[in-house]
């Protein structure tokens, strides 16, 4: 019997044969290897990396060997390892002679100086033998560019002047208004009831600019909870924080970059944060939270809000070095009963877009029907009109809607109106007319039957009578 033969016992050896190895394994494994020197030279391929010669255009391996490593494979980064002495373990290489798996290792003397790069082809035809990984690698390709695209989409203005209906005085002035500050870049604020369609203006104001192109990203004030807007304005730097931020999160200021920014009820802003924006506004550059760095932001802003800046400036709540930065230039946006000329528009084009919405047939207003809408009071403006005209249509077939399918609106309902109004009186007053008024309906829907008016209201019997003697 022969022994087999015994590992080595000393380290060095181990290492050295288990390098050793390895090469082997690699160099079998390889579809073909080479080394440069130094200098980026090729000094050496195998028998495997022969056969890539033609392809290359070469001949004969003496016109290869010797030559800098660039000139002789097109788009390699055998040199940039060379110089960074780090390893590629694996990449994709291209060139005229197809494309490849390869491997790139520096290789370093006793001294650990980088003394030649080893590269090896470990694929070629990677298209086919690395399918699953390409084809993968393509497909989420595709939802990334999809995402974008659609993010993109999101970005962009949504509506544009010409959907701002109305040709009232005051509508055809606000238009003018929004139409000067598009071709600007100065600060603009918007300030208006609610439902006046200051959003609205706002995209249309981006999309008529020359930044239409551009993203139009808007933050909701009201909406954000007041511990969350800082990061969300800002953004968060790398390793901030643990967890999810981890690698950092661009603010909506940065996503607006080149754009525009769009601060909705801006009146609803927390002081601390509005000490923040006044300090970005003044440096044009925003500072990322937990970073120590500044960076600069080309932002156009557009602020809204229904709120009354000047008497929150009295009571203390906004501050009025802020308004001053933001009240660049302002447009007013008037309420729907100071333009009700404009109702008859506003109702037709409201009324298509819900039918499309809906995929319900168009409706009509009957004369008796506009009479009626033009002459409730609209506390809530264009939007309260685009829910009442949705509402009416949801709840009868006819194709025409009129006065009595807005039979809910009561536009001599007193109480509404004097809210809508402004035309405010002592509550106890408007309690008692709201009272009045629900104890008719429930009389009227009850034939006159105390009884059941008084169990529809939630009241007793004897309450009901007491009321009703109040009432005489
Ligand atoms: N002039 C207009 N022409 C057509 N639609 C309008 C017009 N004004 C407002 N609207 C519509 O009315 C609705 C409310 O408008 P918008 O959201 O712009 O109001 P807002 O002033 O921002 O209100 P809020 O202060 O409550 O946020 C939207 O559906 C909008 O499309
Ligand atoms: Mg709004």
């Amino acid at each position: 019997m022969t022994d087999k033969p015994a590992l080595p016992s000393d380290g060095d050896s181990i290492l050295k044969l288990a390098a050793r190895s390895m090469f082997d394994l690699f160099s079998s494994m390889a579809e073909g290897m080479m080394l440069v020197d130094r200098s980026g030279r090729v000094v050496w391929i195998n028998d495997g990396y022969r056969r890539f010669l033609p392809a290359l255009g070469f001949a004969h391996e003496e016109d290869f060997i010797g030559r800098p490593i660039e000139e002789v494979v097109p788009n390699t980064q055998m040199r940039h390892v060379l110089e960074s002495g780090k390893p590629i373990l694996i990449d994709l290489l291209t060139n005229k002679a197809g494309t490849f798996v390869v491997s790139r290792i520096p290789l370093r003397d006793d001294a650990g100086e980088v003394i030649g790069v080893l590269g090896m082809v470990l694929f070629d035809h990677p298209e086919t033998t690395l399918q699953p990984l390409i084809g993968k690698f393509a497909s989420l390709q595709r939802e990334l560019d999809d995402a974008r695209k659609a993010l993109a989409e999101q970005r962009r203005a949504k509506y544009t002047f010409a959907s701002f209906i109305g040709s009232s005085p005051a509508a055809i002035e606000v238009k003018r208004q929004a139409r000067r500050a598009a071709q600007g870049d100065s600060t603009v604020l918007l300030l208006g009831e609610t439902g006046t369609g200051k959003e609205l203006l706002a995209h249309a104001i981006h999309a008529g600019s020359a930044r239409a192109n551009k993203p139009f990203v808007s933050v909701n004030l009201a909406a954000l909870p007041e511990t969350l807007l800082e990061a969300e304005f800002f953004g968060v730097a790398p390793g901030a924080f643990t967890g999810a931020d981890r690698k950092g999160r661009d603010g909506r200021f940065k996503l607006a970059d080149g754009g525009t920014l769009f601060l909705d009820e801006i009146g609803d802003m927390p002081l601390s944060l509005q000490a923040k924006l006044l300090r970005a506004l003044q440096e044009q550059e925003i500072e990322p939270l937990g970073s120590t760095r500044m960076f600069k932001v080309d932002v156009r802003l557009v602020a809204a809000t229904s709120r009354d800046l000047k008497s929150m400036i009295a009571e203390g709540t906004f501050r009025e070095d802020l308004y001053y930065r933001l009240n660049v230039l302002q447009i007013r946006l008037p309420p729907l009963r100071e333009r009700l000329t404009d109702l008859e528009a506003l109702a037709e084009s409201l009324l298509e877009s819900i039918a499309l919405r809906s995929g319900m047939p168009l409706r009509e207003l009957t004369a008796s029907a506009l009479s009626a809408l033009m002459s409730y009071a609209w506390p809530g403006n264009v939007r309260e009109l685009r829910n009442t005209l949705e509402q009416a249509a949801m709840l009868t077939d006819h194709a025409r809607l009129s006065a009595e399918d807005f039979a809910g609106l009561k536009g001599n309902d007193p109480v509404a109106s004097s809210l809508a109004a402004s035309v405010l009186r002592p509550l106890p007053q408007m309690i008692a007319e709201l009272e009045r008024r629900s104890i008719q309906s429930a009389l009227e829907a009850s034939k006159g039957n105390k009884v059941s008016a008084a169990r529809m209201l939630g009241i007793s019997r004897a309450t009901l009578y007491e009321k009703l003697a109040g009432m005489k």
